[in-house]
Formats: structure tokens, C-alpha cells, sequence
């Protein structure tokens, strides 16, 4: 919904997009919808913002190149480490006029670095190394899914193009799960009061997501039979 003039809400100036989506399960959004979204901000006078944290995610996901999902930004971040894996860093990327403002804001809120080139180089290393392979972190994603679709007491959020998250509702709290799989050393993370997210990533290879299916499964089976 586009925000009306009105004195009492502040001036909408921005149409802010994230790909792959988190909140809904690390969704790809496609080209289309991308490109339909920053058309409509456009037309109002917005600027258009890609949050691609996981644009490259999107991307595998997708089988399209990801400047396809950009194209219609105005400016887009990155994220190389996350499913890229470097140890660190982001890159923003927009004409040069918004990019001499970005340096400035950086400069402003005590970003600038110096001796960054270590960094870079782990990022530049990722970006060429790194991308083909997040589609064995989907993969891996996929397999938990479906270890988990069907359990009592928990269930898998569904998306049109999954990517590297499984989110899960659960029937018991999420902390509960959380607490549980992290004492079995499977580490998830609780986004509210009854769901909890899950990642897969480099560092994770298929045994180790098979582990991870089983404490999960292990845990809402064990909680059945206690309640049972
Ligand atoms: C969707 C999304 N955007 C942006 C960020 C920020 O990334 P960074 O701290 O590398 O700038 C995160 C970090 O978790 C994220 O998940």
C-alpha cells in the first residue's frame, strides 16, 4: 500500500525490497515480481532499495542471473558473508552520486576501515567461489523439510521457492525446541513465541543435516510420548 500525503505520517521517499525474503521463510521473489513492485514505487515518485542479503540465494534458487532481480533498483546491498561464507562484509552498490553519499554515511556512523583489503579479498574470493554451491545449502534445506513435513506437533512453512531456511510452527514454545536442539548441538534460532528458524550453510555438510532432522524429529517424537 503506498503511503497518501497526509501531515500527520512521514514522507514516503523509499519502496524497500528484500530477496531472498526472511520473514517468509527466505522466499525467492522472481524477476517479475521484483520488477512489478519497483515499477508501481516508481511511478510515485519513490526510489527503489534491494536488501539482496541473500540476493545470490535468490538467484540459485531461481536459475537467474542476479542482476535480473536487481534490474529495477535504484541501489542494492549484498551480504558476502551469511551463505557466501566470508568472515565478514556487505557491499552497496547505486550510481556514483549515491554511492559518494553512501561513503559519507559510512564515514559518519565510524564504518570507515582502513587496511580493509584482508577483507576484501575473503569477499572477492567468496563472490567467486561461492555462489554455485549455495545450491547444495537448498538442497540441504530440503532434505530437513521434508525429514520434518508430517511431524506431529510441528509444521514446516511452505514457500513458492524455498531457498536455504526451513522455518517450523511449533505446538510447544519455540524456546523449548531451541533449548532442547542446542543441548544435542543443533543450533536454530526462535523468531517468535511458536517459530523457530533453521539454516543450513556451507559449514554444514548432508550428515550434519541429517543429525540436525533427527534431534528435531527426536525431540517433537520424545515430547509426544512424554505428553502421551
Ligand atoms: C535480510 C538482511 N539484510 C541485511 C542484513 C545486514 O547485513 P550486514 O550486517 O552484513 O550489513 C542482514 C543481517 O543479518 C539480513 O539478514
Amino acid at each position: 500500500m503506498l503511503r497518501v500525503p497526509d501531515i500527520h505520517h512521514p514522507v514516503a521517499r523509499l519502496l524497500w525490497l528484500e530477496n531472498t525474503h526472511g520473514a517468509r521463510a527466505g522466499m525467492a521473489v522472481s524477476a517479475d515480481a521484483m520488477a512489478a513492485a519497483a515499477g508501481v514505487a516508481h511511478g510515485a515518485g519513490l526510489r527503489v532499495h534491494c536488501d539482496g542479503a541473500r540476493l545470490f540465494n535468490a538467484a540459485v534458487a531461481l536459475g537467474v542471473d542476479p542482476t535480473r532481480l536487481v534490474s529495477a533498483c535504484d541501489t542494492v546491498s549484498v551480504c558476502l558473508s551469511k551463505g557466501l561464507g566470508a568472515p565478514v562484509g556487505s557491499v552497496v552498490s547505486g550510481d556514483a552520486a549515491c554511492i559518494t553519499e553512501v561513503r559519507l554515511w559510512r564515514k559518519r556512523l565510524g564504518g570507515g576501515m582502513r587496511q580493509a583489503g584482508i577483507l576484501a579479498a575473503a569477499g572477492l574470493h567468496a563472490l567467486s567461489h561461492n555462489i554455485d554451491r549455495l545450491a547444495e545449502d537448498h538442497a540441504n534445506a530440503a532434505v530437513l523439510a521434508a525429514a520434518l513435513r508430517g511431524t506431529p506437533g510441528v509444521s514446516v512453512v511452505e514457500v513458492a521457492v524455498p531457498t536455504n531456511m526451513v522455518m517450523l510452527d511449533t505446538d510447544v514454545p519455540a524456546q523449548q525446541v531451541v533449548d532442547a536442539a542446542a543441548h544435542d548441538g543443533v543450533l536454530i534460532h526462535a523468531l517468535s513465541d511458536h517459530r523457530v528458524r533453521c539454516v543450513t550453510h556451507r559449514d554444514l555438510d548432508r550428515a550434519a543435516v541429517g543429525r540436525a532432522a533427527d534431534v528435531l524429529s527426536g525431540f517433537f517424537a520424545g515430547r509426544l510420548t512424554a505428553a502421551g
